[in-house]
């Protein structure tokens, strides 16, 4: 495309917002409020760790304002300075006018109250296995755990890391394991060797590069956990602009969404211990992956938003 006629377009792609007067917002409910209208009236998608326009809204105020997610009800009614402003009424408008997930425009999502980094470079992290090692990994053999003694799990692995965000949750989930962590892409793994960083986890948390397995020999692992790319060629044809901003390989799963999880099944029992297992994302492909797999005895996890989406699968059942 010519210059002048790409910027001609990009300007007939742009919204236009109207301009908010100094004095107009007062408190951080009256920015978040604002910001509601805009992206209800820009018609954004919510699918990026917050799941409606208010928690969205908030969070931004938030990341503004240097303030923790959590801290947002205790100034609710506060007021914002006018430099503040300034900063908050521009990452509304960058939200509304470039598309990208509000965490790519701060570069930080919190996942089970941590903070990451995140940017382009991975996807933002949304998986609902950080809330399922809470549940279901506990230990203290409590009623309904997968494993009994977090302490004794010895080594972790997850596949198809992207940011790092779920291994370094392991982690510190499992204090006593050695994690191991994989991704394909060189870029994600220069966002996940920051977040390692960052928590300190140099000595227990190891990066590789490779092709699900392809990397790691002969280890085997007492927990493999992955969310894998699982979307189908349809829900890829479909995605809104937020998700177009993130790496494409993160979310293509082939034609029917499976190709990455058929093999990940094919080859887990060549890497877990006999009482091992292996907790999976699946997004909404269950009735696809119970036809494609009935002799598998999966066991689908809920979630507080999600509904067997993630299954469990004990090593022995593997094969
Ligand atoms: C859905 S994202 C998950 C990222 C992170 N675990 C999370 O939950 O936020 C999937 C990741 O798998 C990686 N990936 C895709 N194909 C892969 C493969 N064959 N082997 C290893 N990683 C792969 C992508 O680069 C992407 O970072």
């Amino acid at each position: 495309m010519a210059k002048a006629s790409k910027k001609s377009a990009q300007r007939r792609a742009t919204p236009k917002l109207a301009k908010v007067a100094a004095g107009d917002l007062v408190t951080l409910f009256d920015f978040v409020r604002y910001a509601v209208s805009r992206f209800n009236e820009a018609e954004l998608a919510f699918a990026h760790g917050t799941t409606d326009p208010v928690a969205e809204a908030a969070f931004l105020v938030c990341e503004a304002l240097h303030l923790h997610p959590d801290q947002f009800e205790m100034f609710a009614n506060a007021r914002v300075s006018a430099a503040e402003a300034k900063t908050i009424i521009g990452l509304i408008h960058q939200r509304v006018t470039t598309r990208k997930p509000a965490a790519y425009l701060v570069n930080k999502i919190y996942m089970r109250g941590l903070p990451f980094y995140v940017d382009e470079r991975v996807i933002v992290p949304r998986s609902f296995i950080g809330e399922l090692l809470e549940s279901h990994f506990g230990g203290d053999g409590e009623a309904g755990s997968l494993i009994d003694d977090a302490g004794a799990v010895e080594r972790v692995l997850d596949l198809c890391t992207g940011s790092g965000c779920l291994a370094i949750l392991a982690a510190h989930h499992f204090p006593n394991a050695l994690v191991d962590a994989v991704d394909i892409s060189k870029a994600a793994l220069e966002v996940a060797s920051r977040n390692v960083a960052e928590y300190g986890l140099e000595d227990r948390l190891t990066l590789h590069r490779g092709d699900l397995f392809a990397s790691l020999g002969e280890a085997r692992y007492d927990l493999i956990i992955s969310n894998p790319p699982y979307v189908d060629a349809e829900g890829m044809a479909a995605l809104p602009p937020e998700c177009r901003a993130e790496p494409k390989l993160a979310f293509d799963g082939g034609a029917d969404g499976l190709d990455v999880v058929r093999r990940i099944l094919r080859d887990a029992p060549d890497h877990l211990t006999p009482e091992g297992g292996l907790l999976c994302e699946i997004g909404r492909g269950r009735e696809r992956i119970d036809e494609a797999f009935p002799e598998l005895p999966l066991l689908w996890l809920d979630t507080e938003d999600s509904e067997g989406e993630v299954f469990w699968i004990a090593a022995a059942d593997l094969g």
